[in-house]
C-alpha cells in the first residue's frame, strides 16, 4: 500500500463511462475520505468482459486486500472472481451479480422488485389495456434479467397489456437509438416504452420524435439520477413519464469493505431501496437532491483543502527538521 495506507481495495468496474457509474465512483471517493487506511485501486473495463477478466487477474497478481466488483456480464466474470476468492481475498459484489457464491457480500437494489413496480405502474398508466415495447439492458447481466422477470410477472395479472416487442439496448443510449430506428413499426403502434434504464428510454423517445411518430405516449426508465443529465430532470422535463430509483451503492461498498478489512461482521446481502418517481413527487425529490449535491460538493472542497493543508504542514515540518539538523 501507499504510504500511510494499510489496505489496498481493488475495484473492478464494468464501465466508467456513464453518469450512473460516475455517481457511484464519487460516492466511493467521498466515503474513502473517511477511511484513510484504504487505498483504492481502480480498473475500468470499458464494457469489455475479456478485459475485465484480465484486470481481475492482474489485481489478484498485485495481491490486493479486497476486491469490489461490478461485472459486465454475470456468468463469464465468475471464474476469475472464484479464483481470487479461493485464495482468501474477500469479495464485495456490487450491482451486477456473479453466478457463483464466491463473495462475502452483495450490495445492490432489488431488481426483480423494481421490474415488478414498473410493471404495475405500466398496467395502471395504461388503464389495463395497451401495447408495450421493452428495451433491455445487456441480457447477460443480472439487473437486466431480473428487471425483465419482475416486469413480466407483474404484467401477468393484466391480460390486456401485452409486450409486443423486446429491443436490445445493451444499457447504452446510442445502441438503444440504433435499435429503435430499426424497429419504427413496432414503436409506432406501441402505447408505452419500458426501458431498463433512463438513458435508453430517452434515446428511444428521441428517435420516435425525430421520425415524427405519434406514439408511444408513455416512457419509463430506471435509475432516477440527480443532476442536469439525470432521470429526475427527464421526469421534470416530461421526456420520461416515470422512473424508478436505483441507488449506486458506492458509499455502502466502501463502508462494507472497511468493515470486512477491520475484521467486523457483515451481512451476506445489503438491499438498497427503490421507489417510483413521477410527476407527483419529482419536484420535491429534485430540490432535495440538488441540496445534497451542493453539500457533497462542499465536503469535497473541504477534503481537498485539508489535503493541501496537510501537504503544507508536511513541507514546513520537513524544512524545520532540516533546519534543526543543520
Ligand atoms: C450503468 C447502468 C445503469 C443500470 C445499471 C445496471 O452502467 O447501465 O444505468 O441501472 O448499470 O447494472
Amino acid at each position: 500500500p501507499e504510504h500511510g495506507k494499510t489496505y489496498r481495495v481493488g475495484f473492478s468496474q464494468c464501465t466508467g463511462g456513464d453518469l450512473w457509474r460516475q455517481t457511484m465512483l464519487s460516492g466511493m471517493r467521498r466515503e474513502l475520505s473517511l477511511h484513510p487506511e484504504l487505498e483504492l485501486v481502480y480498473r475500468d473495463a470499458g464494457n469489455d468482459t475479456q478485459r475485465q477478466i484480465e484486470q481481475i487477474r492482474q489485481l489478484q497478481a498485485e495481491h490486493i486486500d479486497l476486491l469490489i466488483v461490478s461485472p459486465n456480464e454475470s456468468a463469464p466474470i465468475s471464474a476469475a472472481v472464484d479464483s481470487l476468492f479461493r485464495q482468501g481475498t474477500p469479495v464485495v459484489v456490487l450491482d451486477r451479480k456473479i453466478t457463483s457464491d464466491s463473495y462475502n457480500t452483495y450490495i445492490g437494489g432489488n431488481n426483480t422488485e423494481i421490474g415488478r413496480m414498473a410493471g404495475e405502474w405500466a398496467a395502471k398508466a395504461l388503464g389495463g389495456r395497451g401495447r408495450v415495447v421493452e428495451v433491455w439492458g445487456r441480457q447477460s447481466s443480472s439487473p437486466a434479467q431480473e428487471r425483465h422477470q419482475g416486469f413480466v410477472a407483474a404484467l401477468a395479472k393484466f391480460p390486456g397489456v401485452q409486450i409486443t416487442e423486446q429491443l436490445r439496448g445493451q444499457w447504452e443510449k446510442d445502441t438503444a437509438k440504433a435499435v429503435a430506428a430499426a424497429h419504427l413499426a413496432a414503436l409506432q403502434t406501441a402505447d408505452l416504452v419500458f426501458a431498463h434504464n433512463d438513458v435508453m428510454a430517452q434515446g428511444v423517445r428521441e428517435v420516435c420524435r425525430q421520425h415524427g411518430l405519434p406514439g408511444p405516449r408513455l416512457f419509463a426508465g430506471i435509475d432516477g439520477l440527480p443532476g442536469p443529465r439525470g432521470g429526475l430532470q427527464m421526469v421534470l422535463d416530461g421526456t420520461l413519464t416515470a422512473t424508478f430509483l436505483y441507488p449506486t451503492g458506492g458509499e455502502e461498498a466502501i463502508r462494507v469493505a472497511a468493515r470486512i478489512l477491520g475484521g467486523k461482521a457483515v451481512r451476506r446481502e445489503y438491499a438498497l431501496s427503490s421507489f417510483q418517481i413521477d410527476r407527483s413527487n419529482v419536484q420535491a425529490l429534485k430540490a432535495q437532491s440538488d441540496k445534497l449535491t451542493d453539500q457533497q460538493r462542499n465536503i469535497e472542497q473541504l477534503n481537498s483543502r485539508i489535503g493541501l493543508l496537510n501537504n503544507t504542514y508536511a513541507t514546513q515540518r520537513n524544512t524545520l527538521i532540516i533546519t534543526l539538523i543543520c
